[in-house]
């Protein structure tokens, strides 16, 4: 089981010049973000709006931002659309990156995430971005190394940046703007359908759609959906009819099969496609206005069709852009936070 998200206030994001005022520093570093539970409406809100400010800001401008600070990038695990971002978002903001993946580091040989966090730290890096497929490691990184840390996904346990760009990609569907508030998706039902007991992203979105308003079905077969997820948070229902879910849903999140994560579930996949396969036919008759999302990496012809991917209903491309800003506003949070960094608009480079 993953830890419990430690019992910290988080800070209200100021996005300004954040102080550590207090002698003893806090076991974690208050620009971390390990679960999409850490934040409150505020600084949700915060977060959004920045990344508005930055994604439309001048790049000449923008790169003197974090200009030469460091950030690394520590990934256990394989990804292309989360890391890719993280890191342009880094370089898009002057900063720094250097990434180091488990296949060609010391991690190889069987160095812990411990020593690696300090021997990151020790080169000077400010922030570190993880993904691991610990759930938890976010946790033992921030508290053994005192940086900010962003959780770029862990294990089973959450992806807190997917479920912010999932946001983003939502509210601007609506047209909702970024001053989100407890009742912002108030008349708004999402139904996330497919692999939700492996999914990171699912427990990320299900843990903070709900305090926006949202109404979130999760759907899918026994062995993929426990009965225990409705319990993740309040206003979330299970629905095992794909096609009764999606006749409720304005927004419909698919999931991957995590093939790698399927070892002694008794799953046909036959059955599976017929059963919960986004495709044209079905999205047609049942959803036909619905906003099709997916968090990548898709695979075509199981958990959605090739036709519904790159169809008109699609947000696939817009979550992925999305991830460039919403990304860059979480690095930005993270090195305010340790009172280096001026972030308010039109304050750039160090004090
Ligand atoms: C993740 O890293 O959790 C992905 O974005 C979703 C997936 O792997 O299917």
């Amino acid at each position: 089981m993953p830890p419990k998200t430690p019992d910290r206030k988080s800070p209200k994001i100021e996005i300004q010049s954040a102080s550590v005022s207090s002698a003893k520093p806090p076991l974690i570093d208050p620009g971390s973000l390990l679960s999409s539970n850490d934040l409150t409406i505020d600084e949700l809100r915060s977060i959004l709006e920045l990344a508005d400010r930055l994604e439309n800001e001048d790049p000449t401008q923008r790169d003197k931002r974090l200009f030469k600070r460091r950030v690394s990038l520590l990934f256990y695990e394989s990804s292309t659309r989360t890391r890719t971002s993280f890191e342009l978002a880094a370089k898009a903001l002057g900063a720094d990156t250097s990434l180091v993946s488990a296949q060609s580091s010391s991690i190889e040989k069987g160095e812990s995430l411990k020593d690696t966090g300090i021997t990151l730290r020790s080169l000077g890096a400010e922030c570190i971005i993880l993904r691991s497929p610990y759930s938890g490691a976010p946790y033992l990184l921030a508290e053994t190394t005192g940086l900010p840390v962003l959780n770029a996904g862990d294990g089973m346990h959450e992806h807190p940046s997917q479920a912010l760009l999932d946001l983003r990609t939502i509210l601007r569907h609506l047209n909702a703007g970024s001053k989100v508030t407890e009742k912002t998706l108030a008349d708004v039902t999402i139904t996330i359908c497919g692999d939700i007991f492996h999914s990171r992203v699912a427990r990320s979105n299900a843990l903070l759609l709900p305090r926006l308003g949202a109404r979130v079905i999760l759907c899918g077969p026994l062995p993929l959906l426990p009965e225990t997820a409705a319990q993740l948070a309040p206003g979330i229902v299970i629905e095992r009819d794909f096609d009764r879910a999606l006749a409720q849903s304005d927004i419909v999140m698919m999931l991957r099969i995590q093939a790698e994560r399927l070892a002694g579930l008794a799953l046909d996949l036959e059955e599976y496609k017929g059963r919960y396969q986004a495709n044209t036919a079905r999205i047609a008759a049942q959803a036909p206005r619905a906003l099709i999302m997916h968090p990548g990496p898709i695979i075509r012809g199981l958990e959605v069709t090739s036709e519904v991917a790159d169809g008109p209903q699609s947000a696939i491309a817009q979550q992925v852009r999305n991830g460039v800003a919403i990304r860059m506003a979480l690095i930005m949070r993270a090195l305010a936070s340790n009172g280096l960094h001026d972030v308010r608009p039109g304050k750039n480079g160090r004090r």
